[in-house]
């Protein structure tokens, strides 16, 4: 990682970052930059470009134009030093149900290229650390969607990447799920000093784990601080996370964000 010793580096910068899917303008001209250490989460409408900067970030999509640095390194340059910092959760499912939670570490051990003598430590530790106990031994598709999640985190963190992506990670989940995954969350952001970037829909959540926000509106960024000055930023008394959202995005084309599409994909995501 290059930079200076200031405590406060900037670990991920964007720069006029940009992405079309043919005439559809995901992610346009997209200026942002995070600090080592921060928990930054990035909300936004459905189809606000918040999965494809996440994926640009991963290197799994080309920009379009403008620029991406992930702990020093360019995502389209450098692409192979960016997957070996970075740790991925993505929206959709990513264990594999046939194995067990064990065989699935292991296969990330082995696609991170953790050497032999350390695979089965990092195992034990990320097991422990996400709270996955005896379930480590019993089929994936056996488990809860909680679980599964926080399996997925785990996988995650095997090569103790620099960064950790995770896009929404409580979908799906129901309430006391959900906080557990806040709370190992919270756990192995204070173990390991990783840097955490997550998108979610849920306000509660960003508000629980989050230092720094910033909303993301149809390819652009219209908001970023934290969630209490930008909560300040709407100068109302009482003033809620879902007032800054739905002020910063002018409510919702076609109703709320809790929209039936996104809980029949969730359900077909955990079903
Ligand atoms: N592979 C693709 N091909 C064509 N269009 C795409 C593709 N991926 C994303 N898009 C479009 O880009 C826009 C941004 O999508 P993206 O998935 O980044 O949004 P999001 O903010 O993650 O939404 P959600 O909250 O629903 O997950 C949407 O209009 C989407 O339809
Ligand atoms: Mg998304």
């Amino acid at each position: 990682m290059n930079g200076e010793s200031d405590q406060r580096m900037a670990i991920v910068e964007i720069e006029s970052l940009k992405r079309s899917f043919g005439s559809t303008v995901a992610v346009d001209a997209l200026n942002l930059s995070i600090d080592a250490g921060d928990v930054f989460g990035l909300l936004g409408p459905n189809g606000a470009g918040k999965t494809t900067t996440i994926k640009i970030l991963t290197t799994l999509l080309r920009p379009t134009a403008g620029q991406a640095r992930v702990a020093g390194y360019d995502v389209v340059r450098q692409a192979g030093e960016v997957r070996r910092a970075i740790g991925y959760v993505p929206q959709l499912l990513s264990a594999d149900g046939s194995l067990t939670g064990y065989e699935n570490l292991l296969m990330f051990t082995k696609l991170y290229d953790v050497p032999r003598n350390d695979r089965s430590p990092r195992i034990a530790h990320a097991v422990t650390l996400m709270g996955l106990g005896e379930a480590a031994g019993k089929l994936v598709r056996t488990y809860s969607g909680g679980m599964i999640r926080r399996l997925e985190i785990a996988q995650s963190m095997l090569h103790r990447p620099q960064v950790l992506f995770l896009d929404e990670p409580t979908v799906g989940l129901d309430p006391s799920a959900r906080r557990t995954v806040w709370e190992y969350v919270t756990r192995l952001r204070r173990t390991h000093e990783m840097t955490i970037f997550l998108t979610t829909h849920l306000m509660e959540e960003a508000e629980r784990l989050c230092t720094t926000i910033a909303i993301m509106h149809r390819g652009r960024l219209v908001a970023r601080g934290t969630p209490a000055r930008l909560k300040a930023s709407l100068q109302r008394q009482d003033a809620t996370l879902d007032d800054v959202f739905i002020h910063y995005t002018d409510g919702m084309e076609g109703g709320s964000y809790h929209d039936v599409s996104r809980a029949r994909r969730t359900a077909k995501r955990l079903g």
